[in-house]
């Protein structure tokens, strides 16, 4: 089985990715092309340019990651791509693509949803067993996930308004700091006073693994605009505690919420996976918490936390070792729960 080489596609939402992985985990080549300037006017990302934006690009991002493997389309063994969850334009670009090449190439097809993709990447960077629980926090994304097996999932819970990665654009968007916030609001976070203001940590007080964010977000709102108020302004050091306080609180939750997830089912795992996963205050109070409940705690490389073909190739690969295979009538879909 270790011969298979698949390429992934995923066009989900504001990056175009191909990637070719082989059966036992090396990753030949993956490209991933971003559009974050195409969309940078708009504040969040437009779904029509996005689309457009696929369309254009994911013959060359394919182009790109087969020469880069020094492998044609003849020596595949199958094309996965991302058949949802997403903005629904990108999806059909990238399952149209793919089946093009399955079609041209007699290839197999196989649809992949992106949270399993994201969820399986610990078993292709670090081939962990299962069961092991998988905290996907990224900008459009925040859940726990029981991965009990490559198609068999079990939601513990999740946001029930904003993703954290979103909460965090939107706060730098409120400072004035540039996008995307994650990396500006830790930068800020560094130089500034966590404990200056009282930020709520909404739903602590409920049982259960639910979460919630956006109230932060509108408590950080209403701060700014009473130092405003007081100050005719903000001050440097006002932006840098408000991104420390909302960091701070962020981590708590993430932390405590983990905590109960790990508790209500342990297991020897804790991974985390999205682009909020690049926080370094929040990845060490998730190690904290892992180490509390006897698990290992596994953050996998960045580039493959973020979205990227390659964890759309191994979930392709995991399901067609299971017998999976999509036809010709594989649809796109905007929704679809794991
Ligand atoms: O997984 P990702 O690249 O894309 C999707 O959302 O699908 O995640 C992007 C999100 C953005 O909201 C960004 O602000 C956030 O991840 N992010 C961070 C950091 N780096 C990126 N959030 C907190 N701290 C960071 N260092
Ligand atoms: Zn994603």
């Amino acid at each position: 089985m270790d011969d298979l080489i698949f390429l992934g596609i995923e066009s989900s939402c504001d990056d175009t990715a191909a990637a070719i992985v082989c059966g036992d985990g090396r990753i030949l080549a993956s490209v991933v092309a971003g559009q974050t300037e195409l969309h940078s006017d708009f504040g969040g990302v437009v779904p029509e340019i996005a689309a457009r934006a696929h369309a254009e690009r994911l013959d060359v991002v394919v182009e790109q990651a087969l020469s880069q493997a020094g492998v044609t389309l003849d020596d595949l063994t199958g094309v996965a791509v991302t058949a949802g969850p997403g903005l629904i334009g990108g999806v059909m670009a990238g399952v149209m693509m793919a089946k093009g090449i399955a079609a041209g190439r007699s290839l197999p097809l196989v649809g992949v949803n992106h949270l399993a993709g994201h969820a399986l990447t610990p078993r292709l960077t670090d081939g962990v067993d299962f069961p092991y629980l998988m905290l996907l926090v990224s900008g459009g994304h925040c859940q726990f996930l029981r991965v009990n097996g490559p198609q068999d999932f079990t939601r513990l819970g999740g946001t029930i308004d904003d993703a954290p990665g979103e909460a965090f654009d939107k706060l730098a968007k409120l400072l004035a700091l540039p996008q995307p916030g994650g990396p500006s609001v830790e930068a800020e976070a560094m130089r500034g006073d966590p404990d200056r203001f009282d930020l709520p940590r909404p739903l602590l007080d409920r049982p259960g693994c639910d979460m919630s964010f956006s109230g932060l977000k509108t408590a950080a709102l209403r701060l700014r605009d009473q130092l405003i108020a007081q100050q005719g302004g903000l001050h440097q050091q006002d932006r840098a505690d408000l991104c420390a306080a909302f960091q701070t609180a962020v981590a708590e939750v993430l932390a405590e919420k983990s905590r109960r997830a790990l508790a209500a089912s342990p297991v020897p795992l804790l991974a985390v996976a999205g682009g909020v996963a690049a926080n370094g205050q929040i990845r060490a109070a998730l190690q904290q918490v892992a180490a509390g409940a006897g698990a290992r705690f596994l953050a996998p490389p960045l580039r493959l936390c973020t979205d990227n073909g390659a964890m759309i190739a191994w979930a392709g690969i995991e399901r067609f070792r299971l017998g999976h295979r999509d036809g010709m009538d594989l649809a796109a879909r905007p929704r679809w729960p794991l």
